[in-house]
């Protein structure tokens, strides 16, 4: 839940500072980052990948969308994984950050042409077809450029994640990919192969987000895999790739527990060494696009508190609703998916006994919820500052300006030394784009 340097004792602190002096330093609400924690996670799933799959590992695409600025891009760079990225935007920063573009992997259900001939333009190693008009479209801009690139089609293997619903994503009623089962992706194989100048290095899938054990991770393996030797059968030749995506789970509540990197790709090498020799097929190359599982629990958001309010609920006991200075503008997990959270006091420690509290936003809306129930101590106070676990991956990136609130700056956090790597916006931002 919480990065490595965070220790919690008299006061919350990471790296020996203390929440009060982050707070004064900072301001509220901030997103905190261990980049120690970020390199290191980004580090151990290239190593898991690497011991799995030995000489037939791919390469760790860390998925942008959970979040990405120039700095972490640089950071990416620097561990020597790549990056998927999913819009122009994305891919802007990834180049800001310089990270080489070999190692950039352009997703995507409805890339624009001018994303699509950017990319190309720029040289990323990879572009994953979504649809027939991509299959086109990149071949146009690969005539353009005089180029041949090299691209994967991202499957639909029909497997149900199990996750929240909005973040499932192969299942057949989606609009990502070619389904396999409807022959769809039978089809955009044809296609790709009627252009020469785009060059099919093997198969995507990405079947949701936030999951737990291994088994549709190896169901959506098997499936591929046998497409693989399909399309060995028919063309006589063996396709090198196999791209399986993100989706790895990480904890938000006390209790729960991240996946473990190793325990993943040993699962996973399993199924897929074991399905390639069903099919006497080489081992491909296995890529993976982890982005929840590095930045998620390398960050957490400090808040400050503004009110505090006691509610009678209608079978007579009351409720505490514990406002804080953000709220659903910069975490909408909680009111778009449910997503569950925990929150400590950083400022101090408490002897009161525990109410039953809401932790609630600033927004004019009553669905912006924190934290829907939990136990937090009676004596709260405005001014007090609450510390929310594991909000690197989706809260940021995700963060809107709604009700015109600016969001909050991300401060990277490395031996005792904080530094603003997203700095807060201001009215001035706000109204920047006002005409
Ligand atoms: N690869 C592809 C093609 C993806 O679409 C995604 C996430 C990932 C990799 C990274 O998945 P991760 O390892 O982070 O689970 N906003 C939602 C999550 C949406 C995920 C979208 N795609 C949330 O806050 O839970």
């Amino acid at each position: 839940m919480w990065s490595k340097a965070v220790t919690t004792g008299e006061q919350l602190s990471i790296s020996g500072i203390t929440a009060k002096n982050l707070a004064t330093d900072f301001g509220t609400p901030t997103f905190f980052i261990d980049e120690a924690d970020f390199r290191e996670r980004a580090l151990a799933w290239n190593q898991a990948l690497k011991d799995a799959f030995g000489a037939n590992a791919g390469t760790v695409y860390y998925a942008a969308k959970a979040f990405i600025c120039t700095e972490v891009a640089r950071w990416i760079q620097d561990c020597g994984i790549g990056i998927d990225v999913c819009t122009g935007g994305e891919l802007a920063v990834a180049l800001a950050g310089e990270i080489d573009p070999a190692k950039i992997e352009l997703h995507g259900n409805n890339k624009s042409v001018t994303e699509i001939q950017r990319a190309v333009e720029v040289g990323v190693g990879l572009i994953v077809l979504d649809s027939l008009y991509e299959i086109e479209r990149v071949s146009v801009a690969a005539a353009k450029n005089g180029k041949s690139q090299k691209v994967l089609l991202r499957l639909t293997p029909g497997v149900e994640a199990h996750t929240h619903e909005s973040i499932a994503t192969a299942h057949e009623d989606v609009k990502f990919g070619f389904s396999i089962a409807s022959g769809a992706a039978w089809d955009a194989i044809a296609a790709v192969r009627t252009h020469a100048n785009l060059e099919l290095r093997g198969f995507h899938a990405h079947i949701g987000s936030q999951i737990f054990g291994f088994e549709s991770f190896e169901l959506s393996a098997q499936r591929l895999i046998a497409l693989l030797a399909k399309y060995r059968d028919a063309f006589n030749c063996e396709l090198p790739e196999l791209d399986l995506g993100g989706g790895y789970g990480i904890a938000y509540l006390p209790g729960e527990e991240n996946i473990i990197p190793a325990n993943a790709m040993a699962a996973l090498a399993t199924a897929v060494k074991k399905n390639c020799a069903a099919h006497n097929l080489q081992v491909p190359k296995i890529s993976i696009e982890p982005g929840r599982a590095i930045v998620g629990p390398t960050m957490f958001t400090l808040y400050e508190v503004g009110t505090v309010k006691d509610v009678t609920l209608e079978n007579g006991s009351h409720r505490r609703y514990i406002s804080i200075d953000g709220g659903m503008s910069d975490n909408i997990r909680p009111a778009l998916y449910g997503a569950e959270y925990t929150t400590v006091l950083a400022n101090r420690t408490s002897p009161a006994k525990k109410v039953a509290s809401r932790l609630v936003g600033k927004h004019c809306e009553t669905g912006d919820i924190v934290i829907r129930e939990i136990d937090l101590p009676a004596d709260i106070v405005p001014g007090d500052l609450l510390a929310v676990p594991a909000t690197g991956a989706y809260g940021r990136s995700m963060a809107s300006n709604y009700n015109h609130v600016p969001r909050p700056p991300v401060v990277s956090i490395k031996d005792g030394i904080g530094r603003v790597i997203v700095r807060r916006e201001t009215e001035v931002d706000l109204l920047g784009l006002d005409i």
